[in-house]
């Protein structure tokens, strides 16, 4: 059974196609992939468990809600960098680490180059934040290390899959639900996302 959940909002198509264009400035790249990082984070969050809590209104008392449930994302860095604002604004509890991956460019293979992730990964649903999913790579590599490091509930979130990707992810990480805006369709012969929308990392931080 498919773990793949590509998002469905008119607001998400009309963001991706800022994106895809090679025209859009930097600050309205940033902003459009924020809005998409909100919208994917309210879908990731109907999966975390909640219990019934008391709470009081001025009027009197009812029911609410509680995750219980410790939140940890993971931006891959550097792009991943993009999504942690709008995720954080919506999960403001949830703790934060950081990887490291480069792809290198000849051999296309992830190269880790940096580690910090908060402790009880085991406790917690983790959630991986890359806008790109490209040969799976960077994913599958990021994953591996997490599950090493006792992570056991994990999630990727991403803006654009390409099946390459969707395929090497799910065949490592069978357990992990990928979150995508759009499924693209398929890799060139240097790792791009086609139609994609070129280098994420170089279009957000301008280092094109
Ligand atoms: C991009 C992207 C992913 C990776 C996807 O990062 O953000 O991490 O490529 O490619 P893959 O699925 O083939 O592994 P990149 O290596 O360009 O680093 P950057 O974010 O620092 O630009
Ligand atoms: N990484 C990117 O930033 N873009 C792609 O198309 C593939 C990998």
């Amino acid at each position: 059974m498919s773990n793949l959940h590509i998002i469905d909002n008119p607001l998400i198509k009309r963001d991706i196609t800022y994106l895809r264009d090679k025209n859009t400035k930097e600050y309205q790249f940033r902003l459009a992939l924020k809005r998409i990082s909100f919208i994917l984070a309210a879908e990731i969050g109907k999966e975390f468990p909640t219990n019934e809590i008391e709470v009081e209104t001025p009027l009197e008392k009812t029911t609410g809600h509680k995750i219980t449930r410790q939140i940890v994302l993971i931006p891959v860095l550097r792009a991943g960098l993009s999504m942690v604002s709008a995720f954080i604004e919506m999960i403001p509890q949830a703790k934060v680490g950081h990887i490291g991956m480069e792809r290198d460019e000849e051999t296309l293979k992830a190269r880790t180059y940096y580690f910090k992730t908060p402790k009880n990964l085991d406790k917690s649903k983790v959630i991986v934040l890359d806008p790109m999913l490209a040969t799976g790579g960077s994913a599958v590599a990021v994953f591996d290390y997490l599950k090493k490091n006792g992570a056991r509930d994990c999630v990727f979130a991403c803006l654009i899959a390409a099946p390459e990707g969707i395929d090497r992810l799910e065949e490592n990480h069978p357990d992990v639900p990928i979150y995508t805006a759009v499924k693209d369709r398929q890799l060139n012969d240097k790792g791009y996302i086609l139609p994609g929308l070129g280098d994420a990392g170089d279009r957000t931080f301008g280092t094109l």
